[in-house]
């Protein structure tokens, strides 16, 4: 009886050491210790036996039908684990992770700035203009005043084409070309935004930057009306109890011609290092339109008056935003664009 009990015993350990299944599992369970397994049917074989012996063997049987009964249900909880682990390696859907991060877009700060100038000036009654990057020699210069060999030429370092075709250096074209397409028609109301290049480059300079050009004719347009649009332009963009001073300058295509001064945005007014401590930041040239430049374009002189006015469009985002080097435009790196 004790070699049947044995024999049993490793053959239960034997199968329970494959089994890969439940399936498995439940089998071995009902073939010993079933109504019908083995054990049962060897302990009901007890009750012919010698009380002693009885008692005996009893205990052997039972034990082992115990002992059996927990390695069962631990390789069953083994099992268990062995497949959840199996179906969480193999479905790789876990619904507690978070989403993927989904990249948006954002307008860059120089499209911003240049749609909120384009803004204010629509909101003044201007329209919007456009020009070639291509320019000719004459309306980058000649019809803005500006004949060969004018010395004003030096102030912008410019990219010839050939002699007579150069990369503009300014929006400032734009105003002759307007004024060809328009005269004799009055008034014009325009701002010119686009790209212009010069061969500078550093902190404060790239070969490629952005103006908004803007031109008034009108019959009596005089330097109030100047001073009050770019006054109020000025207040749009930056603060409302910003203060204006405008100081007198050159340019060739305007008489008298200004530059404009803004209260420093990061001092206002103090004194500090954005503004070299004066106090002031030049934002831009103006001027009322020069004489020469109206009969360049096609309007007299006598009858009609204006103003004209340009600015850096980088210079203006800088200011805004408290950017300090201009380089930061162009690189293109998500940190510094995704801040807008
Ligand atoms: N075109 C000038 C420049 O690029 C800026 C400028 C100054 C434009 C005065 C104007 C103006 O229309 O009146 O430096």
């Amino acid at each position: 009886m004790l070699s049947k009990l044995s024999e049993i015993k490793d053959r239960a350990e034997k199968i329970l050491q494959e089994a890969d299944s439940m399936e498995k599992l439940n089998e071995l369970r009902v073939k010993t210790l079933g109504r019908k397994g083995e054990i049962t049917v060897l302990l009901r074989t007890l009750k012919d036996l010698s009380p002693e012996i009885k008692a005996q063997m009893g205990q052997a049987a039972n034990q082992f039908k115990m002992q059996l009964e927990e390695m069962i249900n631990q390789k069953s909880e083994e099992l268990k684990q062995e497949q959840l682990q199996q179906r969480l390696n193999a479905e790789k859907i876990d619904v507690t992770l978070p989403g993927m991060p989904f990249m948006r877009g954002s307008k860059h700060p120089l499209t911003r700035v240049s749609e909120e100038i384009r803004d204010v000036f629509i909101g003044m009654g201007f329209n919007v203009a456009e020009g070639p990057e291509i320019e000719l020699d004459y309306y980058n210069f000649e019809a803005l005043n500006m004949p060969r060999n004018h010395p004003a030429r030096d102030m912008q370092d410019t990219f010839y084409i050939n002699d007579d075709v150069v990369v503009r250096t300014h929006t400032s074209p734009v105003q002759v070309r307007t004024m060809e397409k328009m005269s004799p028609h009055l008034p014009i109301r325009i701002i010119v935004p686009g790209k212009v290049y010069r061969k500078d480059d550093d902190a404060t300079h790239s070969p490629m930057f952005q103006q908004v050009e803007g031109l008034v004719l009108d019959e009596r347009i005089t330097l109030a009306d100047l001073k009050g649009t770019l006054m109020n332009f000025a207040r749009e963009i930056f603060e409302a109890d910003l203060k204006v001073r405008f100081r007198p300058s050159y340019f060739p295509f305007t008489e008298p011609s200004a530059e404009m001064d803004i209260s420093c945005v990061n001092c206002r007014g103090v004194g500090c290092r954005v503004c070299s401590h004066t106090g002031w930041l030049e934002i831009l040239g103006a001027g009322m339109v020069n004489p020469r430049v109206l009969e360049y374009g096609g309007y007299d002189p006598e009858k009609v008056t204006g103003f004209a006015f340009g600015m850096g469009i980088e210079r203006i985002a800088m200011l805004k935003y408290g950017i300090n080097d201009l380089r930061l435009f162009f690189d293109n790196d998500r940190r510094f664009l995704q801040q807008f």
